[in-house]
C-alpha cells in the first residue's frame, strides 16, 4: 500500500524494537535524526524516489493508545487516573444505541480535537477521556508488522502464524479454508491486542483482480477472475470480523454487530498498475469503460461489502476517467456507502490525499482543497505518511478547510462516527468478553501452524507430470536438491508481501530433508545460475529444482516486464535437465505466470510444480506433494500466458474485451482467446484420475416479467436478429428463478485426492461481446479412490446466466445459455433455455 512499504523491512525495526509506542510516536512526530533516516530510506528505496525529505513536523502529543494497560476505553480506573469521573459522559453508557453514544462523544469535542482523528494516527482527545488509537494493521496472509507500530513483536509475542501468500491460498478454491485462516488471523490478532500489542483494525484483504499477467501485487490477490477474489473477500472477510454467536445482532442492527477484527477491501477501484513502463501508481490515471467497471473492477468489492459485511473499504492512489478514487463522491458516498451499504468507514491508501495535490496535481488543488473534496466525497480516514513535515492531509489541513467554508464541520461529525460506530462494534470502549481470554497460547498454536501447511498443501499446483514422474517415492535413496540458494533454503522468499514475524520457517530443504536422509544441496548461485551443474545429479535417484522469482521482480511499486524465469534460471535447468539420470521436477515459487514452456515440452523435464510464495510451512507442503503425502489439488487463479503475451498489450490498457482497432487480444479467460496460452486458468492436475456424471440436466427457465420491468437490449453479432424481448435488468427483478444440478464425480485413480469442480456459464453464441464463459461456483470436494461423491449445485439465474452490457446494466439475456463444468481436461455441459415472459 504505502510507498516502498516493502523495499526496507529491517527499517522497521526501528519502530518495532520499542516496547511502548507512544514513545515511537512522538519520536516520529518530532523528527530525530534515526526518524529522518528511516524516512529517507523508505521513500528513496522504490522507484519513485522523491527529493530530500524536510524535517520539523508539526509537534503533537504522542498518542496514548492501548500499550497494554487497558483493555477498554470505557473502564473508570480509567477515567479517575485521569481524573475524570466516567459516569458523567454518556459516550461510556454501554446502555445506550450507538449512534447515541458516538453523538455524545464526537459533540464534546472542539474542532481542533475532531480533526487531529482524521488520521490513521489519531490522537484522541484527552480532555473528553478518548484515548489515541492506531488505525493502520495489516495482515494480508497472517499479523504483519508492516506499519507504523500498531502490532509488535517482541518478547511477549515472538511471531505469528504466516500463511501462503494470497494467491496460494486461492488456488485451493476452498472457501472453507479461506475462512479458517481469517479466523485464525482474527484469533492471533485478538489474542495480541489483549497484550497490548496490535490494534483492532486491518487493512487486509487485497482484492484487486489481476487484469494484467505482469503486475507486481498478484501475489497478495485472489488471482484474475471477479467472482473467485469476490467468495475470497467475502470468506476472508468473515473470518476476521464474525464472532460465533453474534449474528442474530447484525439482523437487528448492521452497525451494532460486533466484530472480531475489522477487515479492509482494497483498494478500490481499477488499481492494478504499480510501476510499469514510465507509468506509476501515484500519476497513472486509468481509463476505465463503466462496463468493466461493473463486470471485473468493482464486482469483489461489492460482494465483500453487501455479501461479507466488511467494516471498512479503501480507496486507491490511481485516478479513473481523470477523478481521483478518492475524491470521487459517485465511487464513495453513492457507491460503497449508499448503493452496497457499507457498515463502517472508508480510509485512503497511505497518502491517497497527498497523491492528487503533490503526483496528480488535479484540478491545481492545494492542501486544504483536497483534504474537502475528499471529505465531501466520502472518505473518512486520511493515512499518511510523514513527508515535508506534514503527516497526512486531513488533520493538517481539515480545520482551514473547515474555517474556510470549503467544508462542513458536519462532514467531520459524519466521518468521526464512522470511525468510532466501528471501534464500538469492536469492543475498543466496552470489551467483548468472550475474545478478552485470548493470550499468547493462542497465537502460532500447533493446530494454526497446521492450517499453514493445509493451506499450503492445498494451494499447491501439479502443471505438468509426464509418465507419473510424480509423486516420487519416499524410499527413494538420494535426491539432489538444486536451484538458487534462496529457493532451496527460502526462510524469506516463501513469507512473500506483508509478512510479519513467523512462528518458525519449514524450507524445502527441511521438508524434503525430512522425507530424504541423503539429500545433497548444490546452490546454482552466487546472484544467478553461473554454475555448471553438480556432478551428483548423474547419480541420484531423483533432481529437484527449486526455481522462481522473488520480490525483486514482482513486488509492490514494481511490474514485471516480462513472464520468463531470470537470472540465467532456464538455461540452467535444461542443463541440469539434460545432465540428470532421472527425468527432473522442478518447483516455481512464483506469485504471477512464468513462462515455462521449455519445460511443458522437455521430456526429461517430468514434472512440474507451482508452489507459489507458500507461507512458513512452504517445506513441509512440498515435500507432502512430492513424495506422495499429499495429493495435489489446487488449481490456477490465472492464466498463464507465454511472454509473447507481453507484447501484444500495454499493462496500461484496462479495457478486458479484444480490441480489434489497437490490435489487443483482450484479457484473462473471460476474454482471451489467443495462442498465446501455457497452461489456462483452473489448470491443475492430480495423481489419480477423475471423472464426472451428471443425473441432473435443467429443463428450461421461464422468468416473469413483471408489468414494472422493461425489457433490455442487447448488442448481437452480425446478422442476427434481436428477439422482442432480449434481455431482463437484474436490478429490477426479483431474481428468484434458479437452475438446479449436480455432478457427479467419480475418483477412477488408485489414490485419494480432491477435486475442484469449477461451473461456469456461457452466454447465448448470438450476443456480442459476451464473456467466452465465466465462473460462476466452484467447490473443492475430497473423493476416496475408487469411490464417487455427488455435488450438488443452484445457480440463481440472476447472479449466474447475467452479463453485462455495453451500457453497464446487470441483465440475462434470453436463449440457450450453457452451462459448462470443469475444463478442457475433464468438462460435461448441459444447455439452459432461458424464456422471457412479458
Ligand atoms: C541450508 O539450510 C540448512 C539447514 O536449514 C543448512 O544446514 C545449510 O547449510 C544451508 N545451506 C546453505 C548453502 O546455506
Ligand atoms: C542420516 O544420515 C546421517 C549421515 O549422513 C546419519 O548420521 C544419520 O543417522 C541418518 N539419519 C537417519 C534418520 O537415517
Ligand atoms: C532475488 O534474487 C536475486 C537472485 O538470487 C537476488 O540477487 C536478489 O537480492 C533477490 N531479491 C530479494 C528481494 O530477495
Ligand atoms: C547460464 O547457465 C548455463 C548452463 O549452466 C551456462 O552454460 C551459462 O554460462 C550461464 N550463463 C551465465 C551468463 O551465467
Ligand atoms: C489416468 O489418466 C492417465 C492420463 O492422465 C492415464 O494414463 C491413466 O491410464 C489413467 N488411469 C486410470 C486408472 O484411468
Ligand atoms: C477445505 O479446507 C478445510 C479447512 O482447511 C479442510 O478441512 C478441508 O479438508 C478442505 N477440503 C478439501 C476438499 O480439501
Amino acid at each position: 500500500m504505502p510507498l516502498g512499504m516493502l523495499a526496507v523491512p529491517a527499517k522497521y525495526t526501528l519502530f518495532t524494537a520499542h516496547s511502548k509506542f507512544s514513545a515511537e510516536i512522538s519520536d516520529a512526530m518530532a523528527p530525530s535524526p534515526r526518524c529522518l533516516g528511516f524516512l529517507v530510506a523508505l521513500v528513496c528505496a522504490v522507484s519513485v524516489c522523491f527529493s530530500t525529505v524536510s524535517g520539523g513536523g508539526r509537534e503533537r502529543g504522542p498518542i496514548t493508545t492501548n500499550g497494554g494497560n487497558y483493555t477498554k476505553v470505557c473502564d473508570p480506573a480509567r477515567f479517575a487516573a485521569a481524573g475524570l469521573d466516567m459516569a458523567g459522559f454518556r459516550y461510556c453508557d454501554a446502555s445506550l444505541p450507538y449512534a447515541d453514544r458516538v453523538q455524545d462523544l464526537v459533540g464534546r469535542m472542539t474542532l481542533e480535537e475532531k480533526v487531529r482523528n482524521l488520521g490513521d494516527r489519531a490522537e484522541g482527545a484527552a480532555r473528553v477521556g478518548l484515548p489515541g488509537y492506531m488505525w493502520w494493521g495489516e495482515a494480508l496472509h497472517g499479523v504483519s508488522d508492516v506499519g507504523p507500530g500498531g502490532t509488535r513483536f517482541g518478547d511477549v509475542v515472538p511471531g505469528a502464524t504466516s500463511f501462503p501468500l494470497v494467491i496460494n491460498s486461492a488456488a485451493a478454491f476452498n472457501e472453507t479454508l479461506w475462512r479458517a485462516i481469517g479466523g485464525v488471523v482474527s484469533t492471533e490478532i485478538r489474542a495480541m491486542y489483549n497484550l497490548g500489542h496490535a490494534e483492532l483494525t486491518y487493512w487486509s484483504p487485497n482484492i484487486n483482480v489481476v487484469r494484467d499477467p505482469r503486475w507486481g501485487r498478484a501475489s497478495e490477490t485472489p488471482g484474475e477472475d471477479p467472482f473467485v477474489v469476490g467468495r475470497y473477500a467475502v470468506n476472508f472477510v468473515r473470518g476476521m470480523q464474525d464472532i460465533d454467536g453474534r449474528d442474530a445482532a447484525a439482523a437487528v442492527d448492521p452497525f451494532s454487530r460486533p466484530i472480531k477484527v475489522s477487515s479492509c477491501c482494497k483498494h478500490y477501484a481499477a488499481y492494478d498498475v504499480d510501476a510499469w513502463s514510465g507509468f506509476d501508481r501515484f500519476t497513472f490515471d486509468a481509463r476505465v469503460q463503466e462496463r468493466d467497471m461493473v463486470e471485473t473492477f468493482e464486482r469483489p468489492f461489492e460482494m465483500c461489502v453487501r455479501d461479507g459485511d466488511a467494516s471498512c473499504v479503501m480507496c486507491s492512489y490511481n485516478r479513473i476517467n481523470g477523478v481521483p478514487v478518492c475524491a470521487d463522491a459517485r465511487l464513495l458516498s453513492e457507491t460503497v456507502r449508499r448503493q452496497w451499504q457499507l457498515h463502517g468507514y472508508i480510509v485512503s491508501d497511505c497518502d491517497s490525499v497527498r497523491v492528487m495535490v503533490r503526483d496528480a496535481k488535479w484540478l491545481g488543488y492545494n492542501g486544504v482543497e483536497a483534504t474537502a473534496a475528499a471529505m465531501k466525497a466520502g472518505l473518512d480516514l486520511d493515512c499518511g505518511m510523514f513527508w515535508e513535515g506534514v503527516h497526512d492531509f486531513f488533520t493538517t489541513y481539515g480545520v482551514d478547510a473547515v474555517r474556510q467554508g470549503k467544508l462542513k464541520e458536519s462532514a467531520v461529525d459524519n466521518a468521526l462516527s464512522n470511525l468510532y460506530v466501528t471501534l464500538m462494534r469492536l469492543g475498543f470502549f466496552d470489551g467483548i468478553p468472550e475474545l478478552e481470554s485470548l493470550g499468547a497460547s493462542d497465537v502460532c498454536s500447533t493446530e494454526h501452524k497446521e492450517l499453514a501447511a493445509d493451506a499450503a498443501r492445498q494451494g499447491m499446483v501439479l502443471l505438468k507430470n509426464n509418465g507419473a514422474r510424480l509423486p516420487l517415492s519416499p524410499k527413494v535413496n538420494s535426491v539432489a536438491l538444486v536451484g538458487l540458494l534462496e529457493h532451496i533454503n527460502a526462510t524469506d522468499v516463501m513469507l512473500g508481501d506483508y509478512k510479519g514475524i513467523p512462528c518458525r520457517v519449514v524450507t524445502p530443504y527441511d521438508g524434503i530433508r525430512k522425507v530424504v536422509n541423503s539429500t545433497l544441496v548444490h546452490a546454482c548461485d552466487n546472484g544467478a545460475c553461473d554454475r555448471a551443474p553438480p556432478a551428483t545429479v548423474k547419480t541420484v535417484d531423483a533432481t529437484i529444482v527449486v526455481v522462481g522469482l522473488n520480490m525483486s521482480v514482482e513486488r509492490e511499486s514494481n511490474d514485471r516486464e516480462d513472464l520468463l524465469l531470470p537470472w540465467n534460471q532456464t538455461n540452467w535447468i535444461k542443463a541440469v535437465a539434460e545432465a540428470s539420470l532421472n527425468p527432473i521436477v522442478l518447483v516455481i515459487m512464483s506469485a504471477g505466470g512464468v513462462d515455462v514452456s521449455f519445460a511443458q515440452d522437455n521430456p526429461k523435464i517430468g514434472a512440474v510444480v507451482w508452489a507459489g510464495y507458500p507461507g512458513e510451512e512452504g517445506g513441509t507442503a512440498i515435500a507432502d506433494v512430492l513424495f506422495g503425502t499429499y495429493n495435489p489439488g489446487g488449481r490456477l487463479p490465472l492464466t498463464w500466458y507465454k511472454n509473447e503475451y507481453v507484447n501484444k498489450i500495454p499493462m496500461t490498457s484496462m479495457a478486458l474485451r479484444p480490441d480489434a482497432e489497437h490490435g489487443y487480444p483482450g484479457r484473462t479467460y473471460k476474454f482471451y482467446s489467443g495462442a498465446d496460452v501455457l497452461y489456462p486458468f483452473g489448470h491443475g492436475l492430480s495423481y489419480t484420475n477423475f471423472t464426472y456424471a451428471s443425473g441432473t440436466a435443467a429443463s428450461p427457465v421461464t422468468v416473469k416479467i413483471g408489468s414494472w420491468e422493461y425489457c433490455k437490449l442487447l448488442t448481437y453479432k452480425k446478422g442476427v436478429t434481436s428477439p422482442a424481448c432480449p434481455a431482463v435488468n437484474v436490478a429490477s427483478h426479483q431474481c428468484q428463478e434458479e437452475v438446479q444440478f449436480s455432478v457427479t464425480v467419480a475418483n477412477t485413480g488408485g489414490r485419494d485426492g480432491s477435486h475442484v469442480v469449477h461451473v461456469y456459464t456461457v452466454p447465448p453464441p448470438e450476443v456480442d461481446e459476451a464473456p467466452l464463459k465465466q465462473l460462476v461456483a466452484f467447490r473443492r470436494v475430497q473423493v476416496p479412490a475408487g469411490a464417487a461423491v455427488e455435488v450438488p449445485f443452484t445457480l440463481n439465474v440472476c447472479k449466474a446466466f447475467a452479463i453485462v452490457e455495453e451500457t453497464a446494466y446487470t441483465v440475462v439475456p434470453s436463449g440457450v445459455s450453457k452451462v459448462v463444468v470443469g475444463d478442457d481436461a475433464l468438462s460435461m455441459s448441459f444447455p439452459v433455455q432461458i424464456n422471457l415472459a412479458v
